[in-house]
């Protein structure tokens, strides 16, 4: 079965959307693990699935590559053939992203390559943006700049907050994350650019 680690820092609604899907016996991949920069209250969610859970805390570490290592161990103790960052809010050093890359996706809220970084649903309202939306992409060694897999858009509601916009958002996440992983475990949709071309 293909297997899936998801790393969250938050709430973890991505991840419980994945959770549930593959808890179907006709979904063609399975969550071995879930890993956490902190006590996540979205670490709930695999308890209550019955999946494994770690957290590394990069305050435990004397450099970002030291937690990084630790970070790696600890997913690759589970042999995922996919790890998906579903609002891990930490960006990754480059000796983890080369291990993982291509094998690693993000989930990020607004159109990339417009409104990378953080803080995107508010940088999208303050830009007055009329449209935003949802992207997955592979992680490189950049925020946010690795190559999309796929895109969703929706209007933006004239004075919506920026709460509320992130909820409509993530609503289009969810069904995106399951859908993409369903694609790329049944060979849909390939992540290796030489995969591509052969
Ligand atoms: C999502 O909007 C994701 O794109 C961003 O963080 C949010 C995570 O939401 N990187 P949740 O924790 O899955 O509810």
């Amino acid at each position: 079965m293909f297997s899936v680690v998801v790393i969250i820092s938050g709430g973890g609604s991505n991840l419980r959307a994945l959770l549930t899907a593959a808890a179907s016996p006709l979904y063609p991949a399975k969550v071995v693990a879930v890993g956490s920069d902190k006590a996540a209250s979205g670490l709930e969610h695999a308890e209550e699935f019955g999946v494994p859970t770690f957290v590394v805390e990069p305050s435990r570490f004397e450099s970002r590559e030291a937690w990084a290592e630790v970070l790696l161990s600890n997913i690759e103790f589970h042999k995922p053939d996919l790890v998906v960052l579903a609002g891990f809010m930490k960006v990754l050093p480059a000796n983890i992203v080369n291990k993982l890359t291509p094998r690693m996706i993000n989930l990020h809220p607004s159109l990339l390559p417009d409104f990378p970084g953080a803080h995107a649903v508010a940088d999208a309202l303050a830009a007055g943006a009329s449209v935003t939306g949802a992207t997955i992409h592979i992680v490189d060694e950049g925020v946010d700049t690795g190559r999309i897999l796929t895109q969703a858009s929706m209007a933006v509601t004239p004075g919506i907050s920026e709460i509320d916009l992130h909820d409509q958002i993530k609503l289009m996440e969810r069904e995106q994350l399951v859908q993409v992983v369903q694609d790329i475990a049944t060979g849909v949709l390939l992540l290796a650019e030489k995969e591509q071309s052969a």
